[in-house]
């Protein structure tokens, strides 16, 4: 029986949140905060150590025109400072101080076309360094700074241009070695360290990921009342970015997937260019960023707001392997658990529903040989944070990770049935769904950050059936 939308709605509240996220603009990480990551940092690196990160290059996408800036994850992660041209160098135990930042000078003619800067002045008062030096000054400051430290950290083999100059940095040390100067012996991906921390998340990140998730997932609602057959898929997704921004999310996390019909069975469609029709199922895979970090939501739903009989079998089948998924995750468990629950349950409803043969007896065996994989051809899950595949191992020693309070990963299984395989019943063919939730690990079990966008189908016909009724 379906549920009552009125209760429906009562449940997808959203409680205590602001019509507009931030209420004022500035950053939700202290400064404490910061301070209390590179401290971290740099007990890690140990007392001969030094480590090296920079900025995000500002890329140009044709004569003076520049794709939209955003600073590197890490970079961000350390020092909350936004602009391009910048490296972080931590070396513990420097008299003169640990922190130091290399960063574009003051320039009023520059600024005056760009924007204001920090500058250096601005890069020891506002973000905490404890010395500052022009940008410029890298060549002649940088071999002072590795000078006597033995370990290198720095994220290697990313930019050739920027492993050059370091090596070229390492060189200058060395050639002081008559002098009685010590150079680098070991480098060392400072990817290990730093990523390390970032799969935990503090207080203050899951509050902000828990806002990124609430402003997506009203984002998400408002897209499914917008939703009407003759739409444009494109048109779906600058509503839900026009939602977000709204709700003080500018950015988006990922470019969105709106896949009408079939197109859901392409997995990373992006095209978003096709007419919604009456009758097919639309997949939306989007999600907001806020300050530097992401949600990542995917909702599959009827383009009249009414599923049909085959539609409404597999995504309820979709769903009971999400629910069995999300039921895995608790300190301890395995990375994998998840995911296997999630292959259990769709093998088995893929038998129920003939789409697998060999009956019910035969499920392990069709686990055994993934034959669910021409329909589930992806993992379950990825990390979710400042990056939207979020940093973090999934592995230790050879086996999974288990999971542990603070981490924050989605739970995505799909079923994809493409229209051209004919070994599928007519009524399947071309339907793909994927239904996705980011989770937080907590002490007590899964909190689903996403839950406030409709799941059920009950919530889902309730919701664009009732449209107006709550503005929301
Ligand atoms: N939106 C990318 C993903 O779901 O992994
Ligand atoms: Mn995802
Ligand atoms: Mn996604």
């Amino acid at each position: 029986m379906q549920e009552p939308a009125s209760r429906v709605l009562s449940t997808l509240k959203i409680d205590g949140m602001p019509e507009t996220y931030p209420p004022s603009r500035g950053s939700r990480i202290s400064a404490n905060e910061y301070r209390r990551r590179r401290r971290q940092l740099l007990r890690a690196l140990g007392e001969t150590g030094v480590a090296l990160l920079a900025a995000a290059p500002e890329r140009v996408r044709n004569g003076h025109t520049h794709y939209p800036y955003r600073q590197a994850s890490d970079f961000s992660y350390l020092t909350g400072f936004p602009e391009p041209e910048a490296l972080l160098v931590l070396v513990p135990g420097r008299r003169e101080g640990e922190v130091v930042l290399f960063c574009r000078p003051r320039d009023p003619e520059r600024e005056r076309w760009e924007g204001p800067r920090a500058g250096v002045e601005g890069a020891v008062e506002r973000y905490g360094a404890d010395q500052a030096y022009p940008i410029g000054a890298l060549d002649e400051e940088m071999p002072k700074l590795l000078r006597d430290r033995d370990q290198l950290h720095y994220p290697f083999a990313h930019d050739a241009d920027l492993d050059a100059r370091v090596m070229g940095w390492v060189r200058a040390v060395r050639a002081q070695i008559r002098a009685g100067v010590r150079a680098p012996r070991a480098l060392v991906n400072l990817d290990d360290l730093l990523h390390e921390m970032r799969l935990f998340k503090s207080k203050a990140e899951a509050k902000l990921m828990r806002d990124a998730a609430r402003v997506s997932a009203r984002a998400h609602r408002q897209v499914m009342r917008f939703c009407q057959p003759g739409r444009w898929e494109y048109e779906l997704e600058a509503e839900f970015a026009r939602a977000c921004a709204a709700s003080g999310s500018r950015f988006q996390a990922y470019p969105a997937i709106v896949g009408g019909g079939a197109n859901a069975c392409v997995l990373h469609y992006t095209a978003n260019d096709q007419r919604l029709r009456d009758g097919d199922l639309v997949l939306i895979d989007a999600g907001g960023e806020l300050e530097g970090y992401a949600a990542d939501i995917t909702r599959t739903y009827p383009v009249n707001g009414r599923f049909n009989p085959p539609q409404k079998a597999l995504y309820e089948l979709v769903l009971s392997a999400q629910e069995a998924a999300i039921a895995k995750i608790a300190p301890g468990n395995r990375w994998i658990e998840p995911h296997e629950a999630a292959v259990k349950t769709l093998t088995r409803g893929l038998v129920e529903l003939g789409l697998l043969a060999g009956g019910r007896k035969a499920v392990p065996k069709l686990i055994r040989e993934e034959a669910y994989k021409p329909y589930f051809m992806h993992r379950t899950g990825h990390w979710l944070g400042m990056d939207v595949h979020d940093v973090g191992d999934y592995k230790r020693e050879g086996d999974w990770r288990r999971f542990e309070p603070g981490m924050v990963l989605t739970v995505e299984p799909g079923l994809y049935l493409a229209p051209e395989r004919e070994d599928v019943p007519p009524g399947f063919r071309g339907i793909g769904i994927r239904i996705e939730d980011d989770v937080l690990v907590t002490a007590t079990g899964p909190e689903i950050l996403t839950r406030h966008a409709p799941k059920t189908v009950a919530e889902i016909e309730g919701w664009m059936g009732s449209a107006g009724e709550n503005g929301d």
